[in-house]
């Protein structure tokens, strides 16, 4: 595979199967799934589509790697070396892989180009840190030595999505070889093509056999036999709350641990002493970026009644400016992925005008983008009632929902009033106010004056409620990768 320029890298040939002991081979069915580019509408590849059998052989190739390949030997500074080998890797082919990210995912190209370098930050974080995770020891009863260390599980099962292809390997995987155990990796049908380049760079840079091991194809084939696997130790999910469910029950049949991150409807509190300079260009971004399919988007606009005509007007103004086009465009999103995704959002704009929930603005889809491509124009809508699904349930498209609230205990009740809980951003000039309500609120992350949607590779993440369990990121995703032990001796 070499791709350089954009139009090449649309050639690549996934469909040289399932990545296994660091060699492609053919999937047992050899069958085959369309990629289709969403700018264009379009198929420009195919991957494999596997199957059972050959997560068998991934996860066997695992196993050995972990308990009687190289990979085991290693100390933990070797492995850490090796990941920043891949995190440096994927720095070199930056460009290349952000093409192919961007071909793959509709995204423009500025954000697949972010993409690529969260993506090799990920392999150098998590490198530096494999052999920096302690263990403690314990005081006990006299005679006593009780010690504890972090252990890998073995063999990890992981399932991602096609939001941020290249980053959601980085953030999965990393973790989980810093700590030693070998992976199985089933990347989503809809964008997985950086996920197999990167797993080529992984052995081109010395990863040993077993280590990454890469199943592509659907997730109720693929994905399934993944999760159902009794070979495997834990399984990390990022992805749907219906699929999360499965995922979880079929942990539960093999009575290994999960993390799993199911999205959120994440609010952007905004009191009427906020600076609006600053808060407003960062609102329109947390939802507009990467077209609204972001977990961690803010696509509730929470505002402060006294102050909700001067805060729209100015957010108005800016989302009607917003234009959606090509990743070569280069605006300030791409389509959405794929027809279906399309749909279901235009379902939400249907529901919402039939409830009469006011239209703000709209942006526009760039003069030029190809019709066939899975395009949405982003929308405002406000005041959306309480309660009104606009308000409540994740849409994973361009549109935010702006609701007006009375006063701070108001705020609390309306930010923790859907079944999520991932992000929040609290605005206010009031730091004492700020604090409050941060602490008040039900998600994994609040940030304050500030909003990282996808940001943050040092910041652990992950949800309460219906939005998961469990961390990933920062230094928390390596205990996730690895079972505490403690190791008690008797010595007088
Ligand atoms: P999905 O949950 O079906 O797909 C995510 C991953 O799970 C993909 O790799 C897929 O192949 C796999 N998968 C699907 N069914 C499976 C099964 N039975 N067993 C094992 N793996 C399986 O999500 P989908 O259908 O692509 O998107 C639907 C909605 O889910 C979106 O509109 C959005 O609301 C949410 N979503 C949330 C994401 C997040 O970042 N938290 C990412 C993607 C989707
Ligand atoms: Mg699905």
């Amino acid at each position: 595979m070499s791709a350089s320029t954009y139009p090449e890298a649309a050639t690549v040939q996934a469909a040289e199967g399932v990545f296994i002991d660091n060699r492609w081979e053919p999937a047992t069915g050899r069958g085959t799934v369309d990629v289709v580019a969403p700018a264009e509408g379009r198929v420009f590849a195919r991957i494999a589509a596997g199957g059972k059998p050959d997560v068998d052989r991934a996860v066997k190739a695992a196993r050995h790697a972990v308990e009687e390949g190289h990979w085991g030997r290693l100390s933990a500074l070797e492995r850490g070396r090796l990941l920043m080998k891949l995190g440096q890797a994927i720095a070199d082919h930056a460009e290349e892989l952000a093409l192919l990210e961007a071909r793959d995912t509709g995204k423009p190209m500025k954000q697949a180009r972010a993409d690529m370098v969260a993506a090799a930050r990920y392999f150098e974080f998590y490198g530096s840190a494999a052999d920096k995770v302690h263990g403690e020891t314990i005081p006990f009863l006299p005679g006593y030595l009780v010690a504890t260390e972090r252990e890998r599980f073995g063999v990890t099962g992981h399932i991602i999505p096609w939001n941020y292809p290249a980053q959601m390997f980085g953030r999965t995987l990393g973790p989980a070889l810093a700590m030693g155990n070998a992976t199985v990796l089933k990347p989503a049908e809809d964008a997985c093509l950086t996920s197999l380049r990167i797993a080529e760079l992984a052995a081109g840079v010395g990863m040993p056999e077993g280590a990454i091991n890469i199943v592509p194809g659907l997730g109720g084939e693929a994905g399934a036999a993944l999760a159902e696997h009794p070979g495997i130790d834990f399984i990390a999910f990022t992805g749907s709350p219906e699929v999360g469910v499965f995922i979880q029950t079929a942990a539960a049949r093999n009575h290994i641990g999960c993390v799993l991150e199911l999205g959120g409807k994440s609010p952007q509190i905004v009191f009427g002493d906020a600076d609006l300079d600053v808060a407003v260009p960062v609102l329109v971004n947390a939802i507009v970026q990467n077209a609204g399919q972001t977990c961690s988007a803010g696509s509730r606009l929470l505002i402060e009644q006294s102050a909700y005509d001067l805060v729209m007007e100015r957010v108005i103004e800016r989302f009607a400016r917003l234009r959606a086009g090509t990743p070569e465009m280069d605006l300030d999103l791409g389509p959405v992925i794929n027809a279906k995704q399309k749909k279901r959002v235009e379902g939400f704009f249907s529901r919402a005008e039939a409830d009469g929930v006011p239209l703000l603005a709209m942006g526009q889809v760039a003069e030029g983008a190809p019709a066939d491509g899975f395009f949405v124009a982003p929308r405002i809508y406000g005041p959306v009632p309480r309660g009104n699904r606009l308000a409540v349930d994740e849409v994973f498209g361009p549109v935010l929902s702006a609701i007006p609230f009375e006063d701070e205990a108001d705020a609390v009740r309306l930010a923790n009033d859907t079944d999520y809980g991932l992000v929040a951003g609290v605005w206010s000039g009031n730091g004492a106010r700020a604090t409050r309500v941060a602490r008040k609120v039900q998600a994994g992350q609040v940030f304050v004056n500030a909003y990282g949607a996808g940001g943050g590779i040092e910041l652990p993440f992950g949800g309460m409620k219906k939005s998961g369990h469990g961390r990933e990121k920062g230094f928390e995703a390596l205990y996730e990768f690895a079972a505490l032990k403690t190791i008690v001796i008797k010595h007088d």
